[in-house]
């Protein structure tokens, strides 16, 4: 499933975290259900990244409305304005009220680890076992030898 949104400013506190998030404007109507999510996030001069997206109401902020959010491991860039889609891969975690904002940062840089090994275990996965439709055979390119008269 893809979402899809234009970057508009959150609360800034993100960086403050020193886990800046893109905020997407998406329609509450078609917003995932809440939690934390491994995704993969396509845009314009960002190409294909893995992204940590949040939804939710960021319950250890106050935060009222409901949020989607993504963060981009090793992006540092400005995406305000910018278009991205973003497909969710696995739910992670349930959203969650933390006492402290440093207890909130921990379980994002875990969140972000986990994340990070799923794609790794993905990848080795891929090389384990390679898409065979892929190979130029399968996708025609690859002509079968006439049979010898
Ligand atoms: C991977 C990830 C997980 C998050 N999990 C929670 C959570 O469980 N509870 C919560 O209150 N906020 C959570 N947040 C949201 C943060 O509170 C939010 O990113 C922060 O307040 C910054 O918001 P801002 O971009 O509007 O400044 C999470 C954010 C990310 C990126």
């Amino acid at each position: 499933m893809f979402y899809c949104g234009v970057v508009v400013p959150g609360d800034k506190l993100g960086r403050k975290l020193g886990y800046p998030t893109a905020n997407l404007k998406i329609s509450p109507a078609v917003l995932p259900k809440d939690g934390v999510y491994a995704g993969e996030v396509f845009g314009d001069n960002l190409g294909v990244r893995l992204g940590a997206v949040s939804v939710g109401r960021r319950p250890t902020v106050a935060g009222n409305k409901r949020v989607f959010e993504v963060y981009i491991p090793g992006f540092k860039g400005n995406l305000y304005g910018a278009k991205l889609q973003v497909s969710l891969i696995k739910k992670i975690r349930d959203q969650k009220k933390f006492d402290s904002i440093e207890e909130l940062k921990r379980q994002i840089a875990e969140d972000v680890r986990k994340i990070l090994s799923l794609k790794k275990e993905e990848r080795a996965r891929d090389r384990r076992t390679p898409d065979r439709r892929r190979t130029s055979r399968s996708l025609g390119l690859k002509k079968s030898r006439p049979k010898k008269a």
